[in-house]
C-alpha cells in the first residue's frame, strides 16, 4: 500500500482530513505525522487520529537529520500541509518528484518567503482580487516555485474579511487536496 507522509506547522486540519479521507478507503496510509512546533494543533489531532507523530527541532532539521528519519520512513510521497519552513536543497534533491506542497493562493500570486495563513489571504483582500483559491505544486528550492500540479478557484465579491477568505480557500483545500494525492499515488 502505498503511504504518505506528512509535514505540518500548525493546526492541522488539511493533515486531518487527508488521513481521514484515506482511513476510509483503506488503499493509501499516513504513515507519519512531522512536525517542527511543538504548540502546533497537529500534535493534538494525531492522538485523536491514532498517527504516529514526531517532533523535531532546527538542529535536526539543519543537520540533515530529517532528511534521514524520511528515507527511513520511505514515504511515495511527502505532503506539506501548513509547513512553514523551507525545504533544504539536500531534502529536495533526496525526494525528486515526491514532495509537494499546498498554497493557499493562486500561484505564482502572493506567494514566496513569509507568505502563510492569513498573509496570504490579506495580501489577497489588500490586492482586491475578484478570485482566490489554491495551488497544489512541488517543491523545488525556490518557495511556492515547483511545477504546478493543480489549481482550483474560488470568486470574491471583496467584501470579505480575511476569516472569511481563509474559510472559502480551506473549503478548496478539503476537497481537491486528498483528490490530488490520491491521483498522483495511483497514476504517478
Ligand atoms: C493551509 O491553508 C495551507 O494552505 C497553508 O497553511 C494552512 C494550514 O492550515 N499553507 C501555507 O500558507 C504555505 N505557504 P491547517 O494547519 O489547518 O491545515
Amino acid at each position: 500500500m502505498p503511504k504518505i507522509v506528512i509535514l505540518a506547522s500548525g493546526s492541522g486540519s488539511n493533515a486531518e482530513n487527508i488521513i481521514s479521507f484515506f482511513k476510509e478507503k483503506n488503499e493509501i496510509t499516513v504513515s507519519a505525522i512531522l512536525t517542527n512546533r511543538k504548540e502546533a494543533g497537529v500534535i493534538g489531532r494525531s492522538f485523536r487520529l491514532q498517527t504516529p507523530l514526531f517532533y523535531f527541532n532546527k538542529f535536526a532539521f539543519e543537520n540533515g537529520m530529517v532528511t534521514d528519519f524520511l528515507k527511513y520512513l520511505n514515504p511515495d510521497l511527502i505532503v506539506l500541509a501548513g509547513f512553514l519552513v523551507k525545504i533544504p536543497t539536500s531534502m529536495v534533491q533526496a525526494f525528486p518528484n515526491k514532495i509537494i506542497n499546498i498554497h493557499p493562493a493562486l500561484l505564482p500570486k502572493h506567494g514566496g518567503k513569509g507568505m502563510f495563513g492569513n498573509n496570504v489571504h490579506q495580501a489577497v483582500k489588500d490586492n482586491k482580487e475578484p478570485e482566490t483559491g489554491i495551488t497544489i505544486h512541488y517543491v523545488n528550492e525556490d518557495y511556492d516555485e515547483g511545477a504546478i500540479i493543480y489549481q482550483a478557484k474560488v470568486s470574491l465579491t471583496g467584501n470579505e474579511t480575511v476569516e472569511e477568505i481563509a474559510h472559502k480557500v480551506h473549503q478548496l483545500e478539503y476537497k481537491y487536496f486528498p483528490e490530488i494525492i490520491e491521483k498522483l499515488l495511483n497514476h504517478g
